[in-house]
């Protein structure tokens, strides 16, 4: 057993926690959509054909944004062909994903899912194969009163009053080779430069997000991002990030580093964003949205160029183990550590396309591993975010990463002096005690120490055993009259510790 220590003290305030931090992402991308959140046929529909059982595990997850509707599916999409009576709708392709598009669910089901799932909407505009007119008539029809072209159709529509959708991204990974209208920095800079103009002038509330790298190994990262705020920097509120990680035969340790991955791909993006905001000597520090994030088995994933064009195809719906929840909390732990800079991430995807909830025609819906670890996060990270810099050695894996072997993150909510760690041990083969001093004023006690991992890391959960994997109880910490509080980390393991004062009397 090796030894990790740490001090706690409520003055080293990080940040709040951003309350968009615990955001995900649905796409019209394989089942996600369709047979995932909306399943007409499914006995847990309701009326208008979405997934109540869904609904209820959003709620359970605790997703506060959702990024809708892509993702590669809107470069190509047009938003009309998903609004108006369905029967008059069109079936198109979706040449993103080479699938037949119903479009029988568009932005006005979407708002009313949004509204049931208790979650503000994050909406993508089309910059793909569409410009600045097209982002200007969505908005015009979603945010716009009355007594327009577009927003007299949303009326003509049934939706009288507007949607006032706040978040909207530039376009989706317009650098990627693989996009549908894929752009230079410089022509997708320009573009999004004047959809934005052109959109506030509609809706001068309206947060607008420009599309950073489509992730950190693309060869033009760094540059992408200057060149893009360099058009974009007084318009637009946030830059994106995306990243996705995933363990190979060869890589165990470098996958358990992932959070640290995401660090420094973090860090580079705010200090890009901060050196063209000095060179503008602008007053403005921009934000981070980190609009899709999470595990995808990509090599397990044939490609777009092998799919063939039919509706809902099973796409990129991976299990999770119970090592991928580990990981999944220490990303979280990530993003927690970033809270004065990220203001919206979004877990790609919801339901089904690698998704913490996973869905069948013939059962109800069920948790994967993944979602636990979200879950005690957005619902436990409360108040503000408090910096730890823990004093550990470097993790013991099979190969050498010189990642440090525990990470630790707190938040404490002010109001009533709640306390909660999260702490991940990546090593592979020790457990770590974690000693803690806590500097609080409060008197504070253990009210609930959960685990997961430290064995059984190649489980999953499934249709036939929806529960196997799920965060187990631990009474291995021990708390002091001094407030030192010792934790044991079993290896590879992520938990969460919560702290509340001691009731007086
Ligand atoms: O989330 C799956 C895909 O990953 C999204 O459509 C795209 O934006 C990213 O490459």
């Amino acid at each position: 057993m090796f030894t990790t220590t740490a001090t706690i003290d409520p003055a080293f305030v990080i940040a709040p926690v951003p309350p968009r931090l615990f955001g995900s992402f649905v796409e019209h991308m394989g089942r996600c959509v369709y047979g995932g959140v909306y399943d007409p046929g499914h006995p847990a529909a309701d009326a208008d054909g979405l997934r109540t059982d869904v609904l209820t595990l959003t709620k359970e997850l605790g997703v506060s944004v959702v990024r809708y509707p892509g993702g590669n599916f809107v470069s190509g999409y047009r938003w009309e062909d998903g609004v108006g009576p369905r029967e008059d709708r069109p079936v198109t392709l979706d040449t993103a994903w080479r699938s037949i598009e119903r479009n029988t669910f568009g932005l006005n089901e979407f708002m009313a899912w949004s509204r049931l799932a208790g979650v503000e909407p994050m909406m993508a505009v089309n910059l793909g194969t569409r410009g600045v007119e097209d982002a200007c008539n969505l908005l015009e029809y979603s945010n716009f009163t009355a007594g327009t072209r577009y927003s007299d159709l949303r009326i003509a529509h049934g939706v009288r009053d507007p949607h006032n959708i706040r978040l909207w991204c530039l376009g989706n990974e317009m650098d990627g080779p693989w996009q549908i209208g894929q752009k230079t920095a410089t022509q997708y800079g320009q573009l999004a430069a004047e959809t934005a103009k052109a959109m506030r002038r509609i809706d001068p509330d309206i947060e607008l997000v420009a599309c950073g790298s489509s992730n950190e190994r693309m060869p033009t990262f760094g540059s992408w991002e200057a060149e893009v705020l360099d058009h974009t920097y007084e318009f637009v509120d946030y830059i994106s990030l995306h990243a996705y990680f995933e363990q190979t035969p060869d890589n165990r340790a470098q996958f358990l580093a992932s959070a640290h991955t995401m660090d420094t791909f973090i860090e580079g993006v705010i200090a890009t964003s901060d050196h063209i905001g000095a060179k503008k000597r602008s007053r403005r520090k921009l934000k981070l949205s980190f609009d899709e994030w999470n595990l995808w088995y990509e090599s397990r994933f044939a490609g777009q160029d092998n799919l063939d064009w039919t509706e809902a195809p099973r796409l990129i719906e991976d299990e999770y183990t119970t090592e991928d929840a580990v990981v999944v909390g220490s990303l979280l732990m990530s993003l927690l550590r970033h809270a004065d800079r990220i203001g919206v991430a979004c877990l790609a995807q919801l339901v089904n396309v690698i998704a913490p909830i996973r869905t069948e025609p013939d059962s109800a819906a069920w948790r994967q591993t993944i979602f636990h670890p979200f879950a005690l996060t957005a619902r436990h990270a409360r108040g503000e975010v408090l910096r730890v810099e823990p004093v550990t050695p470097t993790a013991h894996g099979t190969d050498r990463t010189g990642a440090p072997a525990v990470d630790v993150t707190a938040t404490r909510d002010p109001e009533t002096g709640a306390l909660t760690l999260f702490a991940l041990n990546r090593d592979e083969h020790d457990s770590g005690r974690l000693d803690l001093r806590l500097h609080t004023d409060e008197n504070l006690h253990v009210v609930e120490h959960l685990v997961m991992g430290g064995g059984d890391l190649l489980a999953t959960n499934s249709q036939a055993a929806p529960d196997r994997i799920a965060p187990r109880t631990s009474t291995h910490h021990e708390i002091t009259a001094d407030s030192r509080l010792t934790i044991d980390l079993p290896p590879v393991s992520w938990s969460i510790v919560r702290l509340e004062p001691v009731p007086a009397g």
